[in-house]
């Protein structure tokens, strides 16, 4: 099939998404989150989501089959998102794509979350619109890489095919990028999610106030381009993490009041600034000349901002998808079900099981 007309599942965390795409182009992405019911908890309850997953599902897919104009039968395949992620969650959207190919007979692909978080960036649209990158199947730069910027991932890969082969460059030793994110919220003060919260909040504040520490960046991890350290193109924010508080409690002790939109501002500079330097660092070196910028994470403004100017000035060129598409949804799902279908990979069947620790 060459534009086949994909439904995505996604219900990895709290996120209930339905998109439909027609090979690489995108025709509706429809999300339900469940968040508002997880804030007072600081944290996504994985029994609150797997229930909102169930109420919210069948009418998410109604007004993702309505606004695209097509009903199930015009489907030509079901992707679902079957890890990693929250067990529970993951089983409530592989169950409803299970039903619905058992009911319409259409085939059923099993996706991994992480690579539809850079899949979604095969999409059509024009940059920092619409979708990302227009880069349609088969015609993938032959050089790309991709960098996972999420709640549970910090990666830096090469693709050199979507479908089957993915190498990882580097990653966070510790901490995701989110989680440094969520963790220094809490810190702060300013509740749950933290990424948006800190996102806002440090557009007030001046990132040069405070230099928090940038880890990993000493030569002995860094070595040079002929003779590599252990963790080149490694990170690492438990560090940082541990900075900020520091840097909390000594305003607390001196009775000042802590300038929290000044650490936010400086917490993020730290964060951004090493992911995109080692980034574009591990793409110079391996010959990568275009990257996809992929996860939740990817929906921060300075993130999106500081990467797009040294990937200009290192000669690379950056596919950053729109706002919706960074954070989970169900679009992702069916934009790597329909890059399956392109390469001519077969269908999962429907004895696959949800896997939460998926690599
Ligand atoms: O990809 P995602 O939606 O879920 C996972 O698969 O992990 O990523 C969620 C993470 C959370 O840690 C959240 O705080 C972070 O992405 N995030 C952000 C922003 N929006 C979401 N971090 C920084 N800035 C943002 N604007
Ligand atoms: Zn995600």
């Amino acid at each position: 099939l060459k534009h086949p007309l994909v439904l995505g599942i996604e219900s990895s965390c709290d996120e209930t998404g339905v998109g439909i795409v027609r090979g690489t182009t995108l025709l509706t992405n429809t999300v339900s989150s469940s968040m508002d019911e997880h804030v007072r908890f600081g944290g996504v309850i994985p029994e609150i989501a797997s229930r909102a997953h169930l109420d919210a599902f069948v009418p998410t897919l109604q007004e993702s089959l309505h606004e695209a104009g097509v009903t199930l039968e015009d489907i030509d395949a079901i992707a679902v998102t079957s890890g990693p992620g929250l067990a529970g969650a993951l089983m409530v959207g592989v169950c409803a794509a299970k039903a619905l190919a058992v009911a319409t007979g259409k085939p059923l692909y099993a996706i991994n979350h992480l690579v539809a978080h850079v899949g979604v960036g095969l999409l059509d649209g024009k940059p920092d619109a619409g979708a990302a990158a227009g880069l349609g199947a088969g015609q993938l730069p032959e050089n790309l890489g991709a960098l996972l910027v999420s709640g549970g991932h910090t990666e830096i890969l090469r693709i050199r095919s979507i479908t089957d082969d993915v190498e990882l460059l580097g990653s966070t030793i510790d901490d995701a990028a989110g989680e440094a994110y969520d963790k220094v919220a809490r810190i702060l003060g300013l509740g749950y999610p933290g990424g948006p919260a800190i996102d806002k909040l440090a557009r007030q504040g001046n990132p040069k106030s405070i230099r928090f520490p940038r880890g990993l960046t000493q030569p002995k991890y860094m070595g040079t381009a002929e003779d590599k350290g252990p963790h080149r193109y490694d990170w690492s924010f438990s560090g940082l993490k541990t900075a900020v508080a520091r840097c909390v409690e000594q305003f607390e002790a001196r009775g000042e009041e802590v300038p929290v939109a000044d650490i936010a501002a400086a917490f993020q500079e730290a964060v951004v600034d090493v992911i995109s330097s080692k980034a574009v660092l591990a793409c110079k070196e391996n010959g990568i000349t275009d990257v996809l910028l992929g996860g939740g994470v990817a929906a921060n403004s300075r993130l999106r901002e500081l990467t797009r100017q040294r990937c200009t000035s290192a000669g690379i060129t950056l596919h950053v998808p729109s706002l919706d598409l960074c954070t989970d949804n169900g679009a992702m799902v069916a934009a790597l079900g329909a890059q399956l279908i392109m390469a001519g990979i077969g269908p999962s069947g429907l004895t696959f099981a949800p896997d939460s620790s998926m690599p």
